[in-house]
């Protein structure tokens, strides 16, 4: 059992107040809050070591180094990699399927074919789009029924020798639907395929195990799981990021630099030009560690009973309606009510204290599906309460009072 309210006094935010309310903050699957362990690291980087990475012999560079490299172990260990190499600092998500986007602008040809989700969020669309139109490959899309699962069937219909890469997320940011990617990195793989597993939204509810998944590539965020802004892996499989070339150019990322010719530095620097954020990567740590002390199983117990909570009292309100009520889901709801605008409510709950996400989520194509603009999302974390929930429903009801 988790102490909850041990647990909400580590995030100082959690207290303050909006709009003269409690702050009831349900934007988690947006970005999550911070533990005061990880801003007491990010400010203690910036007053005991800051330094530059990789490149002074001096000793605030060693320190800074180390701890940076340390961090890199720890993701390493928190996802199962083989390999340290493997795990790649990035910015974020987007930015590290780009990176493997932009590497496979040289390997695939016109015929090629890339199968992307019907559940995907823009950043897991829009990269692979501007791969086909570089390379002339075809994007193929899993389609989903109305309780927002893939069609498994359609899929393997989809898969031929043709397929190059498939890409799906863990779980999906819009619905909340966890997908079945171990039947789907099995059945790509069947055909040659390489798997890009999009897992922004599954960090902060789950430990990824990536050997045991076999994904070529992982990517997700460090903010959606209590780490800083600006921060991300993407794990990649030791052969697949020794065949892609490097997505940027520039220091530390080299072997040798001529005029003539440049040689690239082994992994993962390679992947790695320029000075990275150095705070945030060795604070992705600390977040880590975090998650960890509180315990994964933990977390997805309690926050699969915030969800039956939640979607229990929400549908107790007439004229809602749920999105994404496939039976696998993480503790995300995505509703509307009828005649009403995701909008309007989002903006009256907020000057009730709610933070919810309103519109399409980046991810156009299901609201296309489900024919509606957006939706309300209310995503929850660990250290929300049932008696938030209260609220919000509360809330909710009193803005389809004074929108009906
Ligand atoms: N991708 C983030 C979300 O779903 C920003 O809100």
């Amino acid at each position: 059992m988790l102490d909850i309210q041990k647990i909400r006094a580590d995030f100082p935010i959690l207290t303050q107040k909006v709009n003269g309310k409690p702050l009831v903050y349900f934007d988690n699957g947006a970005t999550s809050q911070k533990p005061q362990i990880v801003i007491d690291a990010e400010v203690r980087y910036y007053q005991e070591i800051n330094a530059n990475i990789h490149r002074g012999v001096h000793t605030l560079s060693q320190l800074a180094t180390d701890a940076y490299e340390a961090s890199r172990g720890k993701v390493k260990e928190h996802i199962n990699a083989k390999f340290a190499h493997e795990v790649l600092f990035t910015s974020g998500t987007t930015h590290g399927i780009n990176l493997v986007t932009n590497g496979f602008a040289s390997i695939l040809k016109p015929g090629d074919e890339i199968i992307v989700s019907s559940l995907e969020h823009h950043s897991n669309i829009v990269p692979w789009q501007m791969l086909c139109e570089k390379t002339g490959a075809t994007l193929k899309v899993i389609p989903m029924n109305e309780d927002g699962e893939l069609i498994l069937e359609a899929f393997d219909a989809l898969l031929s020798e043709n397929t190059k890469v498939v890409t799906v997320n863990h779980i999906s940011n819009a619905l909340g639907i966890i997908n079945p990617i171990k039947y789907i990195i099995e059945k790509a793989h069947a055909v040659g395929a390489a798997v890009l597993i999009d897992g922004a939204q599954a960090v902060p509810h789950l430990k990824p195990n990536v050997q045991d998944l076999d994904c070529d590539f992982y990517a997700f965020s460090g903010h959606k799981m209590c780490g800083p802004t600006g921060t991300g892996i993407l794990y990649g499989k030791e052969a697949w990021l020794n065949k892609l070339p490097p997505y940027q150019g520039g220091g530390e990322m080299i072997k040798e630099v001529t005029f003539e010719k440049t040689t690239y530095a082994d992994l993962p620097h390679k992947f790695e030009a320029g000075t990275p954020n150095i705070a945030g990567g060795i604070v992705l740590g600390t977040a880590i560690d975090y998650l960890n002390n509180i315990g994964f199983e933990n977390i997805q117990q309690y926050e699969n009973e915030l969800l039956e909570y939640a979607t229990k009292q929400l549908l107790e309100i007439e004229g809602l309606k749920i999105y994404g009520t496939g039976k696998n889901k993480a503790s995300v709801v995505s509703f509307n009510i009828d005649g009403i605008h995701p909008y309007d409510v989002g903006s009256i709950i907020d000057k009730l204290g709610i933070a919810v996400r309103t519109g399409h989520h980046c991810a156009q194509p299901i609201m296309n599906f489900f024919c509606i603009p957006g939706t309300i999302r209310a995503s929850f974390s660990f250290y929300n309460t049932k008696e938030e929930i209260d609220s919000m429903v509360e809330a909710v009801k009193k803005a389809k009072t004074m929108l009906s």
